[in-house]
């Protein structure tokens, strides 16, 4: 048996060594413009590089003539009707008149910070200025604009506005590039690009040579990969005196940002925001005469017990805001309010959301102020559904031709969201219930109320457990600030907090850096392959570095996965998964199908897994979703397989022109499955790309039908994300080593079992709400978690061995450990036929 492990060992070493001959050369020396990792990380040459200094009198010839082309054209559209049209909308923007300023620090420092309110046209305006003055001075060829966003759909819904500004097509002076996709042409100026890919141009062209200004956008999120960004740049700024970097931000941090960057000069655009009036709890309380009662408290989360697991989750969470709030309160001076006021704050729940307080809110607006759309922010779609339940039933709110209500949630479908920015018609009244998503990235014009419920779910990052965790939080003083603001865009709005203002003051000032609530593998692998030295030296030059256990728990699980060595220093798995865009398990899961030949499904797996579960469970139809879902799995105790049939099925019922019936029989998300079936295409096209797999090659091939090559290879991903199964009399006790006892989902098929006739489960997530739970998993017998579970390459036995025999010791099982005693028969075949 041992001499399997190795056979899978030196399969897989093999196989990687061959296919990676290509990339072998570059982690240690430059890159070069011919190498094929070129081509595989930037996307069939989106960046070309020009080295403006180093061209013939000829050359520099040409790029005037063309500069002056451009400033022509520039200026016939500037002439037009349409363009006339466009500039006065334009010169109506608060970042219109701070044009001069922003040009002129831009052009007389390196770094520049600049703040402004959403909407006020950083995004569209500042890199077309900086792109139209280029042009007027005749620097139109020359100039190469990169700006950065974190999200896709905003990268090319903002280079469509911009493009449409300088009546253009996309593709000409503006263009876009998001994973996999993109518009470029040979004289785009402006690329609009997530920070994802411009990370990935530093890892072929470390000093963004040609680049001229770099636009780092919504920094004010803290999203990680800005973060990241911004910790290379400062170090390459040194070595490109010439390059411009400009940061912007919604929120008012500048000055964090300027003090990173050495004092960099920081211009603010005033906005045009109309006054907005502020309700804190207890003036609501006055305003509405809403009573809470502790009782109210248990109803407003529907059912008492989830209200508990909430309140306990909360309270175990112990983080330092909760234990402001309750010292806020103690300390808080009522005095000025009526007594059923004061008795009525006595009774507040800071852990609940108060479903009937905000109803209460609702029906005040709705029956004795002025007409305008109300925006509710709530933490997340469950709550977002139970509380359109309930106003539905309202004999007030509930009258759909006087009241409308509107869920708006990332991930409904873009037709349902577009109604949420068309004015009802004959004067109904527009409730949309949002998450956080209404902050900064979308805006909705005749929203006058907004009410706060003061919390967002934020995921966060339990180092100590090393457990992802989904709880709402109090959200920062900055997010209560962006809701407040949302009332006033169109006219004078008002503001109703669900919160005193005592905890308000308690509030942090902004949300913590993402950096310092997820896990940071993906990340690590980043800084290995761009060889920035040694990761915890690198992470600890960021804004806020993330604490030392989260960056120790990250190179373990890369070690233990077989893409670090002990030196910490990339294998040949590691280069590969630091190449592909997914999740390194999710790349492991592809090398791993590509190796065994079982491509096909394994790409449906990934897909689904970095999209989200097309399988839908209606908040009233729970029941039968489940049950629709469970015949997909064919007791075979597993969601991933019970995926990969659904999808199956799904492109059968497509092609007999049934797909949306197929979709709607059994509660699939037909948008989630056309998703997985492009990312599907991605996937293997990256993989063609990177040489894993070979042009020729159909991901259908001969395995295709053994499930247990699926499953050995899911496991392959996945470990080590296993909890042992231990069934009892009637019902099953799941543990993993980090965690003890576990649960399953409902959704999951595992989760209604009362024997799973495997002694393993490998899961994909698990998240702690009150107890930690797992979302999707596979049962796996000994053999799969012994041959696939764990290191591969280099030094990949012992270390594997080891570990393995630790899990098996802790699992009470050392039998296994030491005698493999119970390696199952078509694992051994399958190898030994190879
Ligand atoms: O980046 P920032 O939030 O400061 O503003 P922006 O995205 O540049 O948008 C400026 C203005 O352009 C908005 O207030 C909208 O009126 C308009 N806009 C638009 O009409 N369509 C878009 N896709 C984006 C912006
Ligand atoms: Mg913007």
């Amino acid at each position: 048996p041992i001499g399997l492990q190795r056979e899978v060992d030196s399969l897989l070493t093999d196989y990687l060594s061959r296919k990676s001959a290509n990339l072998k050369s570059f982690p240690n020396t430059t890159f070069s413009r011919s190498s094929s990792a070129d081509s595989l990380t930037t996307d069939e040459g989106f960046f070309e590089q020009q080295d403006t200094q180093n061209f013939s009198p000829i050359m520099r010839e040409k790029l005037l003539r063309r500069s002056l082309q451009l400033r022509n054209q520039q200026s016939t559209w500037q002439e037009s009707l349409d363009g006339q049209k466009m500039i006065e909308f334009r010169k109506s923007l608060p970042s219109y008149k701070e044009k001069e300023a922003l040009l002129q620090a831009i052009s007389l420092n390196q770094v520049v910070v600049i703040s402004g309110e959403t909407g006020c046209g950083k995004t569209t305006q500042l890199p077309q200025y900086v792109l139209e003055s280029e042009i007027d001075a005749a620097r139109g060829a020359t100039c190469s604009i990169i700006c950065t966003q974190p999200r896709r759909i905003s990268a090319m819904t903002v280079a469509e506005r911009v493009a449409a500004e300088r009546g253009e097509k996309l593709g000409e002076s503006v263009g876009y590039k998001v994973r996999l996709e993109g518009i470029k042409g040979r004289d785009t100026r402006i690329l609009f690009c997530t920070t994802g890919i411009l990370l990935r141009r530093l890892l072929v062209d470390r000093s963004l040579k040609g680049v001229t200004h770099v636009f780092v956008d919504e920094i004010h999120e803290r999203g990680m990969n800005e973060d990241f960004l911004l910790i290379v740049l400062k170090d390459l700024l040194p070595r490109r005196p010439e390059l411009k970097l400009i940061l912007m931000s919604a929120t008012l941090n500048a000055e964090l940002f300027s003090s990173y960057f050495a004092g960099a000069p920081m211009v603010h655009i005033p906005g045009f925001t109309y006054p907005v009036r502020t309700h804190f709890l207890e003036n609501i309380l006055e305003i509405t005469g809403h009573r809470l009662t502790p009782y109210n408290q248990i109803d407003d989360y529907g059912q008492e017990k989830s209200w508990k697991m909430q309140k306990q989750a909360l309270r175990k969470r112990k983080s330092q805001i909760a234990s402001s709030v309750e010292e806020a309160l103690e300390a808080a001076d009522f005095r000025d309010y009526s007594s059923r006021t004061r008795e009525s704050l006595a009774c507040w729940n800071p852990d609940s959301i108060g479903f009937n307080l905000i109803e209460s809110v609702l029906v005040h607006i709705c029956q004795k102020e002025r007409p305008g759309a109300i925006l509710v922010f709530m933490t997340g779609w469950d709550d977002i559904n139970s509380l359109k339940e309930q106003l539905q039933s309202h004999p007030i709110l509930g009258d759909p031709i006087k009241v409308l209500i509107l869920p708006c949630h990332g991930s409904m479908a873009s037709s349902e969201q577009r109604l949420i920015f068309d004015k009802p018609e004959n004067g109904a009244r527009k409730i949309v219930l949002a998450t956080n998503m209404a902050e900064t990235s979308i805006t909705i014009n005749d929203v006058i109320f907004v009410v706060d419920c003061g919390k967002a779910k934020e995921t966060s990052y339990d180092a100590l457990n090393n457990t992802p965790c989904l709880l709402p939080t109090w959200i920062s003083k900055a997010s209560a600030r962006q809701r407040r603001g949302r009332a006033g865009r169109v006219q004078p709005g008002e503001c109703y907090h669900l919160y005193p203002r005592c905890v308000y003051e308690v509030f942090s000032d902004y949300q913590l850096p993402e950096l310092q609530r997820t896990p940071l593998q993906s990340l690590c692998l980043q800084i290995k392959i761009l060889r920035l030295g040694s990761i915890s030296e690198f992470l600890s030059r960021a804004l806020q570095s993330p604490e030392a256990l989260s960056v120790q728990n990250a190179i373990e699980y890369l070690k233990v996965i077989g893409a670090l060595d002990e030196e910490e220093e990339l294998t040949i798995l590691g280069r590969h998964l630091a190449i592909l865009p997914v999740e390194p398990k999710l790349g492991k899961m592809l090398i791993f199908g590509a190796i065994f030949k079982c491509l096909d499904p394994i790409l449906t797996v990934v897909a689904g897994l970095s999209v989200r579960d097309p399988f839908l469970t209606p908040f009233d139809k729970r029941d039968l979703a489940d049950s629709a879902k469970s015949q997909f799995s064919c007791q075979d105790y597993s969601d991933h397989l019970a995926l990969i049939r659904a999808y199956e099925g799904w492109k059968d019922a497509e092609k007999a022109r049934t797909g949306y019936e197929y979709c709607w029989k059994n509660f699939l998300s037909p948008q989630t499955l056309k998703a997985i079936y492009s990312l599907r295409n991605q996937f293997h096209f990256l993989l063609k790309d990177t040489g894993l797999v070979d042009e020729s090659i159909a991901p259908c091939n001969i395995w295709y039908r053994d499930e247990n090559l699926v499953r050995a290879v899911i496991c392959a991903g996945l470990f080590p994300g296993i909890c042992s199964v231990v069934n009892k009399e009637r019902s099953i006790t799941l543990k993993t080593m980090e965690d003890g006892q576990v649960m399953l989902y409902s959704s999951s098929v595992n989760g209604k079992e009362t024997k799973i006739p495997y002694p393993w489960l490998v899961f994909n997530e698990k998240v702690k709400v009150n107890s930690v739970f797992l979302r999707d998993s596979t049962a796996v017998s000994d053999s799969i978690l012994l041959l696939f579970g764990g290191k591969i390459c280099r030094g990949g036995l012992d270390g594997h061995l080891k570990m393995l025999a630790g899990y098996l010791e802790f699992f009470m099982k050392p039998e296994l450990a030491y005698t493999y005693v119970t390696l199952k028969k078509e694992l051994e075949e399958l190898i030994l036929n190879k």
